[in-house]
């Protein structure tokens, strides 16, 4: 859900630098997760400045940031919103990619990994998110995106376990979560709404042994 990283009023001021975080071995090849990922039909990529006017105009969709702000973002807040994750970025520390459609080119949302800060319970910890804009909701590329960022992040990056992060009514992000794999956990809040949310881990070895019987 990468709700931490959204607005200043989530912030907690709890995110950790990837070398800090216990779900993050030290020999894992940090530097990593800026490169690119590609799947059949998306180019997971890192941030870039240019992104910011396609980016206004996906995050104004209310659908796209219903979960949790229930409305669009404005131009300051997408802004401050693309300001976070180049710093991150450069900096080394958890970032998500940036999806785009590989037969257009279009920015058509984003996917990867963060640090939950809104939601401290369960801190520490290493989230996987995912939004897609409605255009291309339905035709399977927020699993497709986010089974290629597991397979990054399980296989180099040096992650060990990994949460996603729903609110009980977002019935197509669950099913993300369950298609990818992931078991149900526990049930958490958000510490600056109070929305109720829903936990769901997969490990590393989870992850390993799901892809042995994929192959089965
Ligand atoms: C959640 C989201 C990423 C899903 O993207 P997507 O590319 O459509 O996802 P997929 O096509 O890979 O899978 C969606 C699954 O949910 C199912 N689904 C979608 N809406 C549903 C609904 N209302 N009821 C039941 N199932 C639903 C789809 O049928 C599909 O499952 P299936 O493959 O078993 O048929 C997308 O809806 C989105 O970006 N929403 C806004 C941002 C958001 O809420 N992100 C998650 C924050 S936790």
């Amino acid at each position: 859900m990468l709700l931490g990283v959204l607005a200043p009023r989530r912030r907690t001021g709890v995110g950790l630098l990837w070398h800090d975080n216990p779900f993050v071995t030290r020999s894992s090849e940090n530097r990593s997760v800026s490169s690119e990922l590609v799947t059949a039909r998306l180019r997971l990529r890192p941030w870039t400045n240019e992104d910011y006017e396609p980016l206004v105009e996906l995050f104004a969709k209310p659908e796209f940031w219903w979960y949790p702000m229930r409305r669009g973002l404005t131009r300051p807040e997408t802004a401050l919103y693309l300001i976070r994750r180049l710093a991150e970025q450069n900096r080394g520390e958890l970032v998500d990619w940036v999806a785009e459609d590989r037969a257009t080119g279009r920015l058509i949302g984003h996917i990867g990994f963060g640090v939950p800060d809104a939601v401290p319970e369960i801190l520490p910890c290493v989230e996987i998110g995912w939004r897609i804009g409605p255009d291309y909701w339905g035709r399977g590329l927020a699993t497709e995106g986010a089974r290629a960022a597991l397979q990054r992040g399980f296989t180099r990056l040096g992650l060990t376990e990994v949460v996603a992060i729903c609110e009980p009514e977002n019935v197509a992000s669950v099913r993300v979560a369950e298609k990818l794999g992931m078991r149900f956990d526990c049930q958490a809040k958000d510490c600056a709404d109070g929305f109720p949310l829903l936990i769901y881990r997969l490990s590393e070895s989870e992850w390993r042994s799901g892809q042995t019987e994929r192959r089965d």
